[in-house]
């Protein structure tokens, strides 16, 4: 069974990936991998120990020195890294600016593979990202690659920043989204890209539960043995 009962789920950043694959999760009571919290982990550790963004070699060492843990809870991801759990400072828009710079290098790509390999070993996991079902868990049983017009993402981003700071503007979310999407696809090492053989899912004008009701579906119609 191994590798077949995973189901992935990417796309571009504020598509709404974690908050539909936590719920999918939860519906299935399946676990729940958010690895982008991964590489926003290493980048704040990155970050604190004044790695030189310029030099990909240098932060792949860096990156391969690291000791990644990974603890799967029903609503999040909780990352240790080198036994410090840093998942408290991962969500700021610079951090989020210098993850999408630093995942573009192969030698950091290279050196997070091991780790959400070994999550995704017992199977019964849902896990997002930009490459899960290209790169990472090719033969997953489901594949999803959710996405939506930037605008509607950026709105959905500001409304969500928005709460928290009231002094955001939605122009800005929306120019760093486009920067974002932009470094994302177009980085040379596993670009964002649906996988051949992904359910393309536009969630452009559908509400969250629509999407979620779908999802789960087909997941109970594929894993129709485990359920
Ligand atoms: O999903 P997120 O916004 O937390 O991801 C942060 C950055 O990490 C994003 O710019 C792209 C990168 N990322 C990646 O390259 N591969 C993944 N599997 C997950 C995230």
């Amino acid at each position: 069974m191994g590798l077949r009962n995973i189901i992935t789920i990417d796309g571009p950043a504020g598509a709404g990936k974690s908050t539909l694959a936590r719920d999918l999760a939860r519906r299935l009571a399946w676990n729940f991998l958010d690895t982008g919290a991964i590489y926003r982990a290493v980048a704040v550790a990155a970050s604190e120990a004044g790695i030189p963004i310029s030099s990909p070699g240098r932060m792949g060492e860096f990156v391969r020195a690291l000791e990644v843990r990974v603890e799967l809870e029903s609503d999040m991801s909780r990352i240790f890294v080198d036994g410090r759990e840093l998942t408290g400072l991962i969500r700021g828009e610079k951090i989020s600016t210098l993850t999408s710079f630093i995942s573009s290098f192969p030698e950091v790509r290279g050196a997070l593979e091991g780790v959400q390999h070994r999550l995704g070993a017992n199977g019964r996991l849902v896990s997002e990202g930009r490459d899960q079902g290209t790169k990472i868990f090719p033969l997953a049983g489901l594949k999803f690659f959710l996405t939506a017009a930037v605008g509607e993402r950026a709105r959905r981003r500001f409304l969500e920043l928005a709460l928290k700071d009231p002094s955001v503007r939605y122009e800005d979310v929306l120019a760093k989204m486009t920067e974002r999407d932009g470094f994302d696809e177009n980085r040379a090492e596993t670009p964002l890209r649906a996988a051949d053989d992904a359910l393309l899912v536009d969630s452009t004008d559908k509400s969250k539960e629509e999407v979620l009701n779908f999802m789960e579906y087909k997941a109970r119609e594929v894993f129709s043995d485990l359920f």
